[in-house]
């Protein structure tokens, strides 16, 4: 009897973190491998917020991805931009990503005010650029997403010509908005999908489980794994894969950033496939991205069997998701 296998078409990582240099090099293959595109965040230190810097940026991302079908789409790091400025970046990114400022990994250079963005915003509209954004306050920690959602309505109200992403939405109230305001949309991770606070801080603490914005209620992850599931057509998978060295994890002040990309796919066949709803993965991985963001990525097949594996225990320096927890799911051919 042969093992059963499962086929995904240019599956899209809508929100990844790649960093640089040494990082870089070692994380980017792992999701290219089996990724035909992915959303790269621009958080670097200084952030990806000239010219200069996305074309230096991009370069160095397909160098470290070449050899593989993968096409990154680069974004900018919010800040006013001129028209002129937009003018001569717009065909090279996906979108421009707004980071309040101060919440989360380099994000000390983000938006402290809204208003300072404005112009910017009506010349994104203006142009067609896509907002990704963000969204937390700095209010109590568990509160933080629900506390922006007013912010998201009054964008989406003022700007209705602006797309605006809200990325990697962890509540209930996050997901219902993408079904009141048609500009909307949202990321969501995997880890969203799986987790709630208990599985990071109920026990014994795990650095490796958290990021920001912090995983939330049972109610929460249930919403978003139904919305996921149903792969609801604003919706859209991004990792957030964001990978820090051991000793940035595995320290008092651990960074923010779960590292998924590399089991990120056999993960969510595996979850798809337990809620009887494989038929709908396609969708919330590859296609829905493509729609909402009208890219067409290289062709690319994974096909899945279920043969069997172990997570790896390290990439390196940097520790996944999960490390030593038995797959079901593996990735068989990529072709
Ligand atoms: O957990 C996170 N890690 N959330 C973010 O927003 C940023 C990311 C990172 O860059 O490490
Ligand atoms: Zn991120």
């Amino acid at each position: 009897m042969t093992n059963p296998t499962c086929f995904l078409h240019s599956p899209l990582d809508m929100h990844i973190h790649f960093r640089e240099g040494d990082m870089l090099r070692r994380v980017a293959p792992l999701s290219a491998r089996t990724f035909a595109g992915g959303v790269i965040m621009p958080n670097l230190v200084p952030p990806v917020d000239d010219f200069g810097r996305l074309e230096r940026y991009a370069a160095e991302v397909r160098t470290a991805v070449a050899g593989h079908a993968f096409e990154p789409y680069m974004t900018l790091f919010m800040r006013p931009y001129t028209e002129k400025e937009l003018a001569s970046m717009k065909d090279r990114i996906i979108g421009v990503k707004l980071y309040p400022e101060g919440v989360t990994t380099h994000s000390d250079t983000g938006v402290g005010n809204l208003r300072d963005v404005e112009d910017t915003l009506a010349s994104m509209e203006e142009m067609g650029i896509r907002l990704m954004v963000h969204g937390e306050t700095s209010d109590f920690v568990l509160d933080r997403e629900r506390a922006f959602l007013p912010v998201y309505e009054d964008l989406a109200a003022r700007f209705p010509r602006l797309d605006i992403v809200m990325e990697h939405i962890t509540t209930l109230e996050a997901a219902a908005l993408l079904d009141r305001h048609e500009n909307l949309y949202a990321t969501v991770t995997l880890q969203h999908l799986l987790i709630t606070l208990d599985d990071v801080a109920g026990g014994l603490l795990n650095p490796h489980l958290f990021c920001k914005p912090i995983a939330k209620r049972p109610e929460d992850r249930d919403a978003l794994l139904a919305r996921a599931l149903e792969a609801h057509p604003k919706l859209a998978f991004g990792s957030d894969s964001a990978p820090h060295p051991v000793d940035r994890k595995e320290c008092a002040g651990c960074a923010a950033g779960v590292f998924t990309a590399p089991v990120a796919l056999q993960m969510l066949v595996g979850l798809f496939e337990e809620n009887g709803a494989l038929d709908q993965l396609q969708a919330f991985v590859s296609d829905n991205a493509q729609r909402i963001y009208g890219v067409a990525p290289p062709e690319k097949t994974v096909v899945f069997e279920k043969t069997g594996a172990v997570i790896p225990e390290r990439y390196g320096d940097v520790i996944p998701m999960y490390p030593g927890r038995k797959l079901d799911w593996t990735v068989a051919d990529v072709h």
